[in-house]
């Protein structure tokens, strides 16, 4: 199947992510959900997407989950398209959707459509995700124009981390909830095509879910968004440290590659990998000379 979306092809895209919420009618009160989760490389975006995904984010969650950093802030624009590049290698029928790391698009609007454009030229991203609502709706504005669909995200954005002074819910007040139905609109009217809503309580995602035209994926927002998405770290047990209520563990692949490192070693130590079967060998006349002359 081609990458390149056309009629028919099974492809998830941009317009078929918007139809999803646009669909709803009382002939089809709940359409499927949109299934989003994160991928770093090309191994597991294959996977992934073989699965039945439809939406891969290389998210800078990367920047905690893959390069150890302790928060999203040090991700550079080069890890982000790096690692977009691996993914697109990776993946034919899910939405490429690739997020801005911190400091890509804080200053200069000219300058941060430049980026954005390097993740679709450079990279084969669809999309791009960036974080804010209303102070965000001139740039995502600006890149809808410049042809590059974006996906909003408010609430727990991880990239104000200093701001909140931590990584905690969101809009638990009726103020910040006010603030934040707000944000939504603006991402709308600007013209993003989806919003993520991060850590915010269940009843303010349904209020904005039920508001909305453009699909809401949650993560730590409860099961009323249109779509959800989680971190593959956390979805397969191979992330550490604090584990947030809402990150399902699926599998524990963690606990299978320490084994696995663990019989390697031990078979290695005892001498019982690699094993003949495992060897090259060579002619048996070059291999009985090789043999005289070890002795
Ligand atoms: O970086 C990321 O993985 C994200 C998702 C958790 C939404 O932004």
């Amino acid at each position: 199947m081609s990458v390149v979306p056309s009629a028919g092809n099974g492809k998830v895209t941009v317009p078929s992510i918007l139809e999803r919420k646009s669909g709803i009618s009382s002939q089809n009160p709940s359409p499927a959900k949109i299934t989003c989760l994160t991928a770093y490389d090309y191994p597991t975006a294959r996977l992934l997407d073989e699965a039945g995904v439809d939406v891969l984010l290389v998210g800078d969650s990367l920047g905690m989950v893959v390069l150890g950093y302790e928060s999203t802030l040090p991700v550079t624009l080069e890890e982000m398209l790096q690692c977009t590049r691996a993914v697109r290698r990776g993946t034919r029928r899910a939405l490429l959707v690739a997020d801005m790391p911190y400091g890509s698009y804080h200053d200069d609007p000219v300058e941060a459509v430049r980026h954005a454009v390097r993740f679709v030229k450079e990279a084969g991203a669809e999309a791009v995700k960036i974080e804010g609502g209303e102070r965000r709706m001139e740039l995502i504005a600006r890149m809808v124009d410049a042809e590059i669909p974006v996906m909003g995200h408010i609430g727990l954005t991880p990239q104000s981390v200093n701001a909140f002074g931590g990584f905690r819910v969101q809009g638990k007040t009726e103020e910040a909830g006010e603030q934040l139905l707000r944000d939504a609109r603006a991402v709308e009217a600007a013209g993003g095509f989806s919003i993520v809503l991060e850590s915010i309580p269940r009843e303010l995602a349904a209020r904005i879910t039920a508001e909305l035209k453009i699909p809401t994926i949650g993560i730590g927002a409860g099961p009323d968004c249109d779509g959800q998405v989680l971190v593959i770290h956390d979805l397969v047990g191979l992330s550490f440290g604090h584990k947030p209520k809402f990150a399902r563990r699926y599998a524990n692949v963690g606990e299978i590659i320490s084994r696995a490192a663990a019989e390697y070693c031990r078979d290695v130590r005892q001498g019982s990998f690699p094993s003949d079967e495992e060897s090259y060998h060579t002619r048996a006349e070059q291999a009985a000379a090789l043999l005289a002359q070890r002795k």
